[in-house]
């Protein structure tokens, strides 16, 4: 076990600031382990974790420290550290470098009040992929994390490539690389540069997506069959100390960004493929079923008020299932969260996955990891399975999974051509029948 996992950050927005954050209040209370899936992985901690750079196109956080950064507008994830404090788990010499902007930006976004959006920063140089190269070795980075907004296809391809070609390992928090074909082009790229990624699309610690997964797989494994399920989500409600606010409410970017349908054609896919997945990997056909995942209604502020983003999210779960004899099961659940802390309790343990298989000689995406904190990983598996092969992982115990993606295993006889044909996926298709 090496010193410190250091950490860079493309995309300072809300979840970011909600990651580094957690980092900082577990680092600082060590006694206080809820709201972590795993304390410890591999022998790594929250505490462990360093960030040491960042990657914006925002004027409020481009050229500024990492620290001031994440505080900035229009992030409006809640806030557990006090902005003052001199934070331990960011180097001081953490700046945010200007990135390019590619389609990072929908056009919508740009007319939106500034405090809820995006500013583009029109001072900085942009970096270019050899200076974004120098600055990830500069800075001595293990892991690249990518929060590009949905929809930034460009730009995320951009981040991530390049980092796996600098030998990077990645926690691609976004939906890309959605399809099979995609997948298995990125982990071509992972195996020959022998790094991890973890992806694609981050669940949350407790969100949607696993709610959806533990009931729909319950009802399955009780023997049901589920003829529709439908995951409704919404911007909606408010975030712990906004409750003073009466007249204006806005939604978080994320869910600003996604109010134009063409930005989360990938989302949508990436959230039925949560439900579908259920059912692949117990062998049940999905033919006749209704099986929707509504990504994303965003209902915007009429003009005035108060411009502030809130980052709370509301889901509804609508499941019809038949049981014994023909018998008829309904079920409909909601579940009110905070978004971006919400994430930050995935991304705490995919960074720490992404070191210790690095020192297990693991290469390729991590399955189980992906399968446990991703909603579309290159292997779907119950939620059992999934948690299984993290379990392993987190105790440094090689399962037939990942024996396969051993480097000495990949690489036979320390040949130059790795075997992908090791490597396992499930079947994922990149469009949704419901466009
Ligand atoms: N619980 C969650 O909030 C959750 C769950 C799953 C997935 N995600 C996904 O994670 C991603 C990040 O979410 P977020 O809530 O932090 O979003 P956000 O809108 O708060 O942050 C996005 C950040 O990216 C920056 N950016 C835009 N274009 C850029 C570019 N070309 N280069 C560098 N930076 C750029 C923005 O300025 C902003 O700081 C999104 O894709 C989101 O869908 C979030």
């Amino acid at each position: 076990m090496s010193a410190k996992i250091r950490v860079a950050v493309a995309g300072v927005g809300s979840c970011a600031s909600a990651l580094i954050q957690g980092v900082e209040f577990y680092s600082r209370n060590t006694d206080k382990t809820y709201g972590l899936m795993y304390p410890e992985i591999g022998g790594y901690k929250p505490a462990d974790i360093d960030f040491v750079v960042g990657f914006d196109i925002d004027a409020r956080k481009v050229a500024h420290s990492l620290q001031e950064a994440i505080y900035a507008n229009p992030n409006c994830n809640m806030q557990v550290v006090d902005p003052e404090t001199k934070f331990r788990c960011i180097t001081p010499e953490a700046t945010v470098f200007r990135g390019p902007t590619l389609d990072g930006i929908a056009p919508h976004m740009r007319h939106l009040n500034p405090d809820i959006t995006f500013v583009e920063d029109d001072q900085q140089p942009v970096i270019s992929p050899d200076e974004y190269k120098k600055i990830l070795k500069e800075f001595k980075v293990d892991i690249l994390l990518n929060y590009m907004p949905v929809g930034s296809e460009e730009a995320a391809r951009w981040y991530i490539e390049n980092a796996v070609e600098a030998g990077i390992h990645i926690v691609n928090c976004m939906p890309t690389y959605i399809s099979t074909e995609d997948a298995r082009v990125l982990e071509a790229k992972a195996v020959k540069n022998r790094v991890t990624v973890v992806g694609s699309d981050m669940r949350s610690s407790y969100g949607a997506s696993r709610l959806s997964e533990v009931l729909q797989g319950s009802m399955m494994d009780s023997g049901l069959v589920v003829t529709q399920h439908i995951q409704m989500n919404m911007a909606a409600g408010t975030t712990q100390g906004q409750e003073h606010i009466i007249n204006g409410r806005s939604a978080n970017t994320d869910f600003l960004n996604m109010a134009e349908k063409n930005r989360l054609h990938n989302k949508h896919i990436s959230k039925e493929n949560v439900l579908s997945g259920q059912s692949i990997v117990r062998g049940v056909g999905t033919e006749g079923t209704t099986m929707f995942a509504g990504p994303s209604l965003t209902v915007v502020q009429r003009p005035g008020g108060v411009y502030m983003g809130t980052d709370n999210k509301v889901c509804n779960i609508d499941i019809v299932a038949y049981g014994y004899a023909g018998a008829r099961y309904e079920l409909t659940a909601r579940l009110s969260v905070q978004d971006s802390p919400n994430s930050g309790g995935i991304v705490v343990d995919a960074i720490r996955f992404c070191k210790v298989a690095q020192e297990m000689d693991i290469i390729g995406y991590l399955r189980g990891p992906s399968a446990w904190s991703q909603k579309t990983p290159p292997v779907h598996m119950t939620t059992a399975d999934a948690k299984f092969e993290c379990d392993a992982m987190a105790r440094r115990v090689y399962t037939p999974m990942t024996e396969k993606q051993k480097a000495s295993v990949l690489y036979p006889a320390g040949g130059a051509q790795p075997n992908l044909e090791l490597l396992e996926y499930t079947f994922q298709k990149a469009k949704t029948e419901y466009e």
